[in-house]
């Protein structure tokens, strides 16, 4: 049985938030879209799948980091502490601290996708019967309440997969003065960084041989067409990625095949041949880069952990 999931109560179609953000960003000048409606079921299942890649080497990376240094990390961690990861998809990588540090009580995985996250809190709440778990659907982007059972507990941040990354950075910076509000006074946050490196094994990781990546960017007009009624032809878009090395970032587009219209509650949307919606951006950090990040948005480096290749990086923050 899925646990229960807080979730704000729905509203009507139109004023929808994803509804609102949809319009407003085909309307933009260069269009764009934003990267967290990536994330209903079927693109959460398309991410994990992506965590598989051969290509893609951040998730494998940072697995191997937090198990191989989970008990220093643990050695960190405050007595009856309360975990609290920042969009949580999968548990996998929150199992391994929940299991080196007995001294974490309870874990609240917050994501935008209630559905998916439900079904992994209970096999967590199965596998790890002492720590109690509140999971809460919403947008982290925004301030939201922690549960009230874990009110006035330390608290441990927990932010993986670069996801820091897909931020620009007043808003990474913005992000991470949120968490430090969210989180109290001496919390610890620790926070997934993928390191700037060779561009064609950047370049590999947003362009995977088997076509799943461009899969999950296109789910994006199919998840627009399924919830908000578009006919959005998914035959005349392409996945395109690239690595922006003056700016350290990868950048995903959807580009149109051709010139074409499409119909989204009652609206009408223009393409060129060839014009690209944005849909993402993955920052790349160097460890001196993102630490300056986490300096002036006020949390003090504590440790930081990294593979022998230097492709990814793991950083314990306080809060200054
Ligand atoms: N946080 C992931 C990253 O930046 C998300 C991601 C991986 C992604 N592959 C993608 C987003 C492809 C859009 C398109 O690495």
């Amino acid at each position: 049985m899925p646990l229960p999931v807080l979730r704000p109560a729905p509203r009507d179609q139109a004023s929808e938030p994803f509804a609102t953000d949809v319009i407003a960003g085909l309307s933009a000048t260069p269009k764009r879209l934003l990267p967290k409606y990536f994330y209903d079921e079927v693109g959460s299942q398309l991410f994990e799948d992506i965590t598989q890649l051969p290509e893609y080497y951040p998730t494998r990376t940072e697995l191997k980091i937090l198990r191989e240094n989970a008990s220093a990390i643990a050695g960190l961690i405050p007595r009856d502490a309360a975990l609290v990861e920042f969009g949580a998809g999968a548990a996998t990588k929150a199992k391994i601290l929940l299991e080196a540090a007995p001294q974490i009580s309870a874990y609240v995985p917050v994501d935008i996708s209630a559905q998916f996250l439900g079904g992994e809190a209970a096999k967590l709440e199965r596998d790890i019967p002492r720590v109690a778990i509140y999971p809460v659907a919403t947008d982290f982007t925004k301030p939201f309440e922690l549960p009230v059972a874990v009110r006035g507990r330390p608290c441990v941040g927990f932010f993986p997969g670069s996801t820091i990354g897909n931020f620009e950075p007043h808003e990474a910076t913005e992000l991470l003065r949120i968490a430090a509000q969210i989180l109290g006074p001496d919390a610890l946050f620790i926070i997934g960084a993928d390191l700037v490196k060779d561009r064609n094994v950047l370049h590999a990781a947003y362009n995977d041989a088997a076509g799943v990546t461009a899969k999950f960017n296109l789910n994006l007009l199919a998840r627009i067409n399924r919830e908000l009624g578009a006919d959005f032809n998914l035959a005349a878009f392409e996945h395109h990625a690239c690595y922006n090395q003056e700016r350290s970032r990868i950048e995903v587009y959807l580009a149109s095949r051709k010139r074409q219209k499409v119909r989204l509650l009652g609206k009408t949307f223009e393409f060129r041949a060839g014009e690209t919606i944005h849909t993402e951006y993955s920052y790349k950090f160097t460890l001196k880069s993102f630490s300056a990040l986490a300096r002036g948005a006020g949390w003090a480096p504590v440790a930081v952990y990294t593979d022998a290749e230097h492709y990814f990086s793991v950083h314990v923050l306080k809060q200054k």
